[in-house]
């Protein structure tokens, strides 16, 4: 309607507090990395936090549309944060937290944040991540380009009381993990606690009174440019959608127990395990560590732990944990489980047939989700036990969502196809624009076929009407379900001074369905050692973060070029496969060089 107004967070809090009465309901389950470290929070708890931190912000002068950035391990108080934005109208920018310094920094200049939170350090596994200083290698970067961002909210979370006096734990048996006498580098102009904060602030906020069509979020994720793209999702509709998809895809019931093992610094986290499920008054699991910590049963010992009904996870932890057999998984019951969900990445027939059978004991039904972070929400997938399920499959439509297979000259294919995947009308959750490039909203997503939204993925349609995903067919790869382009690698191996030329591929890979395998070409003076190849990675784990590491770097004499002088990348994929079928290479101005790239091949037997 038109004049009307909502909150987000309202929707998501008071509602469920006020009206449907579940204020005594938990929210999270919060599960820490080391196991018997946990927490709990009930919906008007949450609410009361949230509203604190909501007067926190706004005491620090945040106002509607201001853009905050949020950089946190998966704890209570990052769903706080970025909650209380929301409820004040300011926009959210999360960034994961394994993201290096340089791509924290260039998020917050691309949307002029105006304020950072962040948290004092934690574990991921074994691996002691001290935030912190991450996030001031950032600050001090954005300084020196002139970013007006002046201040920084920091969570004691490794270091808090309750467990780290001193290095003594009060909790029994100590958590030898937490108690680590963490350094934080403090920069007092700038760092505020945010313990020290919330505790004057009041637990009772007015929410900002937005129109639907205001902007709730900005969400940055791969550009085919190399420069991620700031993603802008609004209010009315992304809550619409997230809600709606969250309750048919999972069937959600009110005494469910669910748990998504994203990180909420991607869209899933966005979409699955904060707006869907707290729009839903669902009691969720968000759980701070790793698959493979402290053993491969990590994941069932939460699930019997929690009692799990509904669980959403990607294909490379499915790929993982499959690796070290059915022992681990049959340890633990399981039989809470009712509904398993994959997101992320085309899920291979192995993997899906695994998940069904030894996972979920052929009695859950496979919800296969594909969508992106522009879609907002779940835009193919089955209705759990209602659509006939077929290994590999994202199946069919969610509801509103029209799609179509087009091919190269933009007709659309019938019946059993292969081709581009797109969109034929908008639908809810759809992003409204990439911030502050409307242009190349328009470019990247309407510009190749008027009048669709393309997604960027192959697609096949089999004779029952079934939807494949084949993949990207841009220059993105997929390492792990986490998109990437092959240009922003390229430019972190260009800054090494050794580097004159660098092409990067995706290469099928066992756990992570793809891997990075690059190409390059060296200055005179400089030779290809063991050492500038860890120089490399190194460099490109700096740039962008672990999950861009490289897997195999080839020294190449030159690189297959068109004569108008583009790589081509797709000969360099086949050789990089040890593929000989080149198809036609009469465009190549240098063919030459690729019977030495053959030759030269890294030793991808995994
Ligand atoms: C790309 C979007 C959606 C949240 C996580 C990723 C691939 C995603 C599936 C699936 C096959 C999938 C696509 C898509 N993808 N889900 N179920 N089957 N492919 O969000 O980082 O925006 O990536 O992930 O290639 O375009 P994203």
């Amino acid at each position: 309607m038109k004049g009307a107004t909502t909150n987000i967070c309202y929707n998501l809090l008071d509602r469920n507090v006020n009206e449907k009465k579940l204020g005594d309901k938990i929210a999270f389950y919060w599960e820490g990395n080391e196991p018997g470290d946990s927490a709990k929070i009930t919906y008007s708890e949450l609410l009361h936090k949230v509203c604190q931190f909501a007067n926190v912000l706004r005491s620090q002068g945040v106002k509607k549309g201001d853009r905050i950035s949020i950089y946190m391990p998966m704890i209570l108080e990052l769903v706080v944060a970025m909650l209380a934005c929301a409820r004040i109208g300011a926009l959210h920018s999360i960034v994961f937290a394994g993201f290096s310094a340089d791509s924290l920094c260039e998020r917050i200049l691309n949307c002029g944040c105006s304020l950072l939170i962040t948290a004092d350090a934690f574990y991921r596994g074994d691996k002691l991540i001290n935030l912190k200083q991450i996030a001031d290698e950032a600050l001090q970067k954005c300084k020196e380009k002139g970013s007006p961002l002046k201040k920084c909210i920091v969570v004691k979370h490794l270091g808090r009381e309750e467990v780290a006096v001193d290095g003594t734990c009060s909790k029994s048996p100590p958590l030898k993990r937490l108690c680590q006498d963490i350094q934080t580098p403090w920069n007092p102009a700038m760092d505020m606690w945010w313990h020290e904060l919330m505790s004057s602030a009041s637990t009772e906020c007015e929410p900002e009174w937005c129109d639907s069509e205001d902007e709730l979020f900005i969400l940055y994720t791969s550009g085919s440019t190399g420069k991620p793209k700031g993603v802008l999702h609004t209010v009315g509709g992304y809550m619409l959608f997230a809600a709606t998809s969250f309750k048919y895809v999972f069937d959600y019931q009110p005494e469910d127990v669910y748990w998504c093992t994203a990180d909420i610094g991607w869209i899933t986290g966005h979409s699955y395990l904060t707006y869907g499920p707290l729009a839903n008054g669902a009691t969720s699991v968000l759980f701070e560590g790793v698959p493979t910590y402290p053993d491969v049963g990590r994941m069932w010992s939460i699930v019997d732990k929690y009692k799990v009904t509904k669980f959403y996870t990607a294909p490379t932890a499915i790929r993982l944990l499959m690796k070290h057999g059915e022992e681990p998984v049959k340890k633990h019951s399981r039989k809470s489980l009712k509904v398993l969900g994959s997101v992320g990445e085309p899920i291979n027939p192995e993997a899906w047939l695994w998940y069904y059978r030894v996972v979920g004991e052929e009695r859950c039904p496979i919800v296969d989700t594909f969508w992106q972070t522009e879609t907002g929400g779940h835009m193919l997938t089955p209705l759990p036990a209602a659509t006939p399920m077929k290994p590999g499959s994202a199946t069919f439509p969610f509801f509103g969502v029209v799609p179509a297979i087009l091919n190269e000259s933009g007709e659309e294919l019938e019946g059993e196809a292969e081709g581009y995947l797109v969109f034929k009308q908008p639908w809810p959750g759809i992003m409204r624009t990439l911030y502050g490039n409307h242009q190349q909203f328009e470019t990247t997503y309407f510009k190749k076929f008027p009048g669709y939204y393309v997604t960027g993925d192959g697609c096949r349609r089999d004779k029952d009407g079934y939807y494949w995903i084949t993949g990207r067919i841009d220059d993105m790869l997929n390492v792990s379900g986490h998109l990437l382009s092959t240009a922003e690698v390229e430019s972190a191996l260009l800054e090494h001074a050794a580097i004159s030329e660098a092409a990067v591929v995706s290469h099928p890979h066992p756990l992570k369905g793809e891997c990075i395998y690059c190409f390059v070409t060296l200055r005179d003076g400089h030779e290809f050692t063991k050492n500038l190849m860890d120089e490399l990675k190194k460099q490109v784990r700096e740039k962008i973060g672990p999950i861009a590491t490289p897997d195999y770097i080839q020294y190449a004499p030159s690189l297959p070029k068109t004569r108008s002088g583009k790589i081509t990348r797709r000969i360099l994929r086949k050789i990089a496969k040890n593929d000989q079928d080149l198809g036609d290479i009469s465009t190549l101005a240098n063919p030459g060089i690729i019977k030495h790239l053959f030759n030269g091949r890294c030793d991808t037997k995994q």
